[in-house]
Order: structure tokens, then C-alpha cells, then sequence
């Protein structure tokens, strides 16, 4: 597959990043979803665009204003965040994918709500399109996959094999289940899986200044490589 060439004097200006939960119907008054509060993604997406970056921000439904100077586009499903990324995807100069994505989905909702009295206890679940994966997949000459994992253990070696399976630049790994990280917590203590294999632990911060961490570092490497 060929993709389209890419105008060189935007170059590095383009930046897609996902937030956010998805939320994957079972019924119409039931979904499955995750604690993602979005918190991360959208600090990402507010710090690029003030550096001048030319931001989309693909969301799941979160509590959160739209950032400033950032075109947002509101998704649900995991489906409808890997048709917004993959539409998208050949713009995009750096794609940061902090979406909590469901890998599962009900395979089958209801279109009407199912009754307690029906005592059907069983959900059948499908998987969902691993975006990330897609986009690694097609990733362009030139284009940096930051991904994101939660893990609980063995942190580092997971972190590699997804960077490995995913075709990623670099990784960032949190542990939900630390103090002052993961879902909902206003600051983040993240380890980064760097594109020449190195890791660096960052400190406890603030998830905006993570978000300035991780850019400044993101952002310097795609220079050097290019330089
Ligand atoms: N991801 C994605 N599409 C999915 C699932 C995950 O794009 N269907 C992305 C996430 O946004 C994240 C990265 O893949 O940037 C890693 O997500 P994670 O849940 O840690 O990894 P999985 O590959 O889903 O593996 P597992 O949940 O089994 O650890
Ligand atoms: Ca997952």
C-alpha cells in the first residue's frame, strides 16, 4: 500500500493524540467502559497546540472542556476512535495514543434493554480493532508512535513487547495501581521506553508537566533524527 507523499514544510507540525475511555454499548442503558478520565491526553493535546503544533484531538466521553486551539473530534466505540485515527493517520506527524481503548465489546448489544427477570447471566464479548497496531502497521518514514501501557507487572517487558508488536517509537508506562498515577489521579509517575532502547523513570508530577516532559523529549528526538 502507498500512502500519499508528504509536504515537507509542515513537517513535525501535525499531531494527533487520543484520549480518554471508549464505551462500547451492551444495551441502551448499559455500557462497558474503564475509569479513564482523559486527564493525560488532553494535557498533551493543549501542551502541543501552545508550542504551535497543529493538534486533532480524537476523544472518547470524558468530563473535560476542549482544550484551547485544538480541533476535537468526539468519539465513542472503539470502532468509531479507529475509523477517526485511520482517517487521519497520513497527516499526522507524531501520534500520541493515550486513549484507554476497550479491547473487548459486547458482540452482539441489544436494542432493547435486557430485563434482570430474563436471568441471562452471560455478555459474549468480541475484540475490538487494535488501532495502534493498525497504525504501526502503516507507519510512514518519518512519523513517531508514542504509545501508552498500564501495567501492574513486569513493566518494562511489556512495555518492550508492545513497542516491538505495535512497530512503536517510544512507550509510556504507568502503574495504575502507584500512588499519584493512572486513572483519575492529577499527577502521573511515568517510565519511558526511548526509541534507542533506553528507559528513563520521571518523577512524580503534575500530568501537565508530564506532558511538557514527554514533549520536550518527543519532539527533540524527531529533530536529531532528521538533522
Ligand atoms: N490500543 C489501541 N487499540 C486497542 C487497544 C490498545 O490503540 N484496541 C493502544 C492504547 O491506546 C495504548 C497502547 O495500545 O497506547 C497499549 O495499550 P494497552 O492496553 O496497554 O495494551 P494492549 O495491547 O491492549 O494489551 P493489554 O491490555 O492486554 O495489556
Ligand atoms: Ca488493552
Amino acid at each position: 500500500e502507498t500512502e500519499a507523499p508528504r509536504d515537507a514544510s509542515r513537517a513535525g507540525h501535525d499531531v494527533l493524540v487520543t484520549a480518554g475511555p471508549t464505551r462500547e454499548p451492551i444495551d441502551p442503558a448499559r455500557v462497558l467502559t474503564n475509569p479513564s478520565t482523559g486527564t493525560m491526553g488532553y494535557a498533551l493535546a493543549e501542551a502541543a497546540a501552545a508550542r504551535g503544533a497543529s493538534v486533532t484531538l480524537v476523544t472518547g466521553p470524558t468530563a473535560l472542556s476542549p482544550p484551547p486551539d485544538v480541533e476535537v473530534v468526539s468519539v465513542e466505540t472503539a470502532e468509531e476512535m479507529n475509523e477517526a485515527v485511520q482517517a487521519r493517520r497520513t497527516d499526522a506527524d507524531y501520534v500520541f495514543m493515550a486513549a484507554a481503548v476497550a479491547d473487548y465489546a459486547p458482540a452482539d448489544p441489544s436494542t432493547s434493554k435486557r430485563k434482570k427477570t430474563d436471568d441471562d447471566r452471560v455478555l459474549h464479548l468480541r475484540r475490538t480493532p487494535d488501532i495502534l497496531q493498525t497504525l504501526g502497521e502503516h507507519k510512514q518514514p518519518g512519523q513517531v508512535l508514542v504509545g501508552f501501557a498500564l501495567e501492574t507487572d513486569d513493566l518494562l517487558d511489556n512495555a518492550r513487547r508492545k513497542r516491538d508488536e505495535k512497530n512503536l517509537d517510544w512507550v509510556v508506562v504507568n502503574d495504575p495501581t502507584e500512588d499519584g498515577a493512572g486513572f483519575g489521579a492529577s499527577t502521573n509517575r511515568v517510565t519511558l521506553l526511548r526509541p534507542d532502547g533506553a528507559t528513563e523513570n520521571l518523577p512524580r508530577m503534575p500530568k501537565a508537566e508530564v506532558a511538557e516532559a514527554l514533549l520536550d523529549r518527543v519532539l527533540a528526538a524527531r529533530h536529531e533524527q532528521s538533522t
